[in-house]
């Protein structure tokens, strides 16, 4: 079996791991053995090269008047669909956050400044509303990576679910690909370890396939997913006006977005790809798309996506058999030479490959753009300080009446 693992990482030019495993000993190298041949090593093959894009076009929004005009009837349909059990919601919190720093999951940053407010229970909180109002859980999955899993759960112990059901909550850890240096050479974690990470927010439902979660959805009814990330602490869960406007629109899905605050501003921007909804990132855009204009002068390319999706069940479970693309993202990665000298780099210095939701969408057959106001609901943590930081998320919690 060792030999059948140096000829792989030989044909696939990862020779440094091979001279690696020879300085361990007989039991290191077969744990080390065991684990590459666990590994998705078809990574390695990922080219660098661009995406093929397709024929892009404009995506009706529904906006914030449309939105205000039918809140009522949409609100009444969502809260049916909560009290009817068939809505279920999904946390991402796999994620590293290694822009934020922190040591620990993003989700137990505490953001508050004289009283302690976790991001956790921020989230949580959010989705209380709805649920105390509905008089019916939403069953919360959560998914974690390998690393992040036992101090997740942990904390949701400790802090007694910050007033959720604990039996409706579950927790799955998605699963972790190689991460390789600039130069395409798999790396070490420590003694004998391949380092890996986790492999992007688009696996969630393939993950919760493996983990038996899906069993829990089908035994529960549930038809729709809320799929949400850890870091937007203004974040409407499970929020029934949009629940309901995607249920009244007939489409099979829907993403919350939120309008550009200036034409060049970099953000991916939901659209159709020949002819199926899909998201543009910015810098795929020519200057004719990013200034287009409408006839009532909106930015023909004017909706930004904020990681918050509504997806039908039935329209997932026929994306199982489809392998997403895989995105290289550069990162800071810690790692271990192979001469056993431990790196935290200061800056990005690895590639992780990750799937994205985004990907997801691009599946489904339909998607409703649902406008939110980017002031209410769009208060991402992803940096220290500067945009999108813990302190623009403290302004924006304020400002929404959030006792900090
Ligand atoms: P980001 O793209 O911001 O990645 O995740 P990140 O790893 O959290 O942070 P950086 O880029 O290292 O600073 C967006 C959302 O997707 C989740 C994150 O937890 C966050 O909710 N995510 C990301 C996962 O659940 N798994 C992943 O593998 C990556």
């Amino acid at each position: 079996m060792k030999n059948r693992v140096s000829e792989t990482l030989n044909m696939l030019h990862q020779e440094h791991i091979v001279s690696y495993m020879k300085s361990l000993l007989p039991e290191e190298q077969l744990s080390m053995t065991e684990q590459i041949n666990r590994l998705d090593l078809s990574v390695l093959n990922t080219e660098k090269a661009k995406e093929e894009r397709g024929f892009f076009e404009p995506l009706y929004a529904m906006r914030l008047d449309e939105i205000k005009a039918n809140r009522q009837k949409f609100t009444e349909t969502g809260f049916q669909a909560i009290r009817n059990g068939k809505v279920g919601a999904v946390l991402l919190a796999g994620g590293q956050g290694s822009r934020l720093g922190f040591e620990h999951p993003k989700g137990m940053f505490n953001i508050g400044i004289d009283r302690r407010l976790y991001i956790f229970e921020c989230l949580i909180n959010n989705l209380l509303d709805v649920t105390r109002q509905a008089d019916a859980w939403v069953p919360l999955f959560v998914m974690t990576s390998e690393d992040n899993f036992q101090e997740t759960q942990d904390f949701f112990e400790q802090h007694d679910y910050f007033g959720y059901s604990k039996d409706n909550v579950w927790f799955f850890v998605q699963e972790q690909l190689p991460t390789v240096d600039k130069n395409n050479k798999l790396m070490l974690s420590g003694k004998g370890k391949i380092s890996t990470a986790p492999n992007g927010n688009g696996g969630w439902y393939a993950s919760m396939e493996k983990t038996g979660l899906l069993k829990v959805i089908q035994d529960a009814k549930i038809e729709w997913l809320n799929v949400f990330a850890v870091d937007n602490v203004l974040q409407r869960i499970a929020d029934p006006c949009f629940i309901g406007a995607v249920i009244e629109s007939g489409k099979v899905s829907g993403a919350k977005v939120v309008a550009k605050a200036e034409p060049e501003e970099k953000v991916g921007v939901l659209c159709l790809e020949d002819g199926k909804p899909s998201i543009v990132e910015y810098y795929e855009m020519t200057d004719e798309m990013i200034n287009r204009r409408e006839t009532d002068g909106t930015l023909s390319y004017n909706y930004g996506v904020i990681l918050n999706y509504l997806f039908r069940v039935d329209m997932l479970n026929r994306t199982l058999s489809v392998k997403l693309p895989l995105h290289r993202a550069f990162k800071k990665i810690p790692c271990m030479t192979t001469d056993g000298e431990f790196v935290k780099p200061e800056y990005p210095n690895a590639y992780k490959f990750e799937t994205l939701a985004l990907d997801m969408v691009k599946l489904q057959k339909d998607c409703l753009a649902y406008e939110v106001d980017r002031n209410r609901e769009f208060a991402p943590v992803k940096n220290k300080t500067g945009v999108d930081s813990v302190d623009t998320a403290r302004e924006l919690l304020k400002l929404n009446g959030v006792e900090l």
